[in-house]
C-alpha cells in the first residue's frame, strides 16, 4: 500500500540550494521526506539520483516524488522513462495544480535556476493539496499508460 505521507525527494547540484527549503516545508506540513541525494552541492548526475525516488513512487514507498535539477528538464526526461512515472517539470503553481487535477502526474519537477523559492513552495502545495479528478481525464491518462505498455 502506498504511503500517502512520504514524498520522495531528490535533486542534482543544480537544485541543491533548494532542498533544505523544500524538506523543512514538507516536514512542516507532516510528510516524511524520504532523501535520495543529492546530499552536498558537489556535481553529481541527476539521473542516479532521479530513477531511485521515482522508483520509490512506483513501489508505493512514497506517495509522490519531487525532483529538482537545474531546470527541471533532465529530472522530468529520466523519470518520464520509468513505467508508472507522470512527471510533469512545471514553473508556477497552476499548471502544478493542474497536473495532479488532469494527468494524475506522480513526481513535481523544477528547476533551481529558473523559478524563485517561493514559487517552489507554492507549487509543492498546489500539487500536494489537489486530487485528480477522473473521468474523461482518466480515460485521457489511460491512454498515456496504454502508450506506456506499447514501448
Ligand atoms: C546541471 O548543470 C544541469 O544540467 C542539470 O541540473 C539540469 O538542469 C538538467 O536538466
Amino acid at each position: 500500500m502506498t504511503d500517502n505521507k512520504t514524498i520522495a525527494f531528490a535533486c542534482d547540484h543544480g537544485g541543491f540550494s533548494m532542498k533544505a527549503a523544500i524538506v523543512a516545508h514538507l516536514e512542516s506540513r507532516g510528510y516524511t521526506v524520504r532523501d535520495f541525494g543529492a546530499y552536498t552541492a558537489e556535481r553529481c548526475e541527476y539521473p542516479s539520483v532521479a530513477e531511485p525516488a521515482c522508483r520509490a513512487v512506483v513501489s508505493g514507498e512514497a506517495r509522490f516524488a519531487i525532483l529538482v535539477c537545474g531546470t527541471g528538464i533532465g529530472m522530468s526526461l529520466v523519470a518520464n522513462k520509468i513505467h508508472g512515472i507522470r512527471a510533469a517539470c512545471c514553473s508556477e503553481s497552476y499548471s502544478a495544480k493542474l497536473t495532479r487535477m488532469h494527468n494524475d502526474a506522480n513526481v513535481l519537477c523544477f528547476g533551481a535556476r529558473v523559478i524563485g523559492e517561493a514559487t517552489a513552495l507554492e507549487m509543492v502545495d498546489a500539487f500536494l493539496d489537489h486530487e485528480f479528478e477522473g473521468g474523461r481525464h482518466a480515460e485521457r491518462v489511460a491512454k498515456i499508460t496504454e502508450i506506456e505498455a506499447r514501448g
